[in-house]
């Protein structure tokens, strides 16, 4: 592995420690690999490399784990995240409606970032809160009972 450069160093160090947070036990894979996706926004290759040698785990087994888990981003993702509930009863109380106005208003494919980096719009499935669907995450904020015209509001309070 190549470190040649502030960032990558904080990389490595945010990495190892949170790696001995959970004592690099291979059953804690799944918790180490959301919290370094949480702290660096996504695991990226150095990031997987660095996971698989400490843990000893093969590198294809981590990147099984790390892109089978919605919650784990591994490629890079926008300053925010949307994450919009595609389960049933979101989809029956609207929500194709709202889904549809998203990608609309911020010109955004599913599963892409936006051309200026601050958006990244995905689907998860139900967020267990269906009595006030359609619903949707930005980063941690919970939004119910969305309509297509509240979109401009809510997504307006993100920088
Ligand atoms: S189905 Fe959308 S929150 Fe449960």
């Amino acid at each position: 592995m190549t470190v040649n450069t502030k960032d990558s160093k904080d990389m490595v160090k945010t990495v190892d420690l949170i790696i001995d947070e959970f004592h690099a036990k291979k059953e804690e894979l799944i918790p180490i690999l959301m919290k370094v996706s949480q702290e660096l926004g996504h695991i990226s290759t150095p990031a997987l490399e660095q996971i698989s040698e400490r843990m000893h785990i093969p590198q294809s087994q981590v990147y099984s784990v790390a892109s089978f888990y919605r919650l784990i981003y591994t490629k890079s993702t926008g300053r925010h995240v949307i994450k919009f509930c595609e389960s049933a009863p979101c989809h029956v109380a609207g929500g194709r409606e709202v889904w549809n106005a998203i990608q609309k208003e911020l010109k955004v494919k599913p599963g892409e970032t936006s051309a200026d980096g601050k958006w990244t719009l995905t689907t998860t499935s139900c967020l267990g809160v269906c009595a006030v669907g359609p619903v949707m995450m930005v980063d941690e904020d919970i939004y119910g009972n969305l309509r297509p015209d509240q979109l401009t509001d809510i997504l307006g309070k993100y920088e």
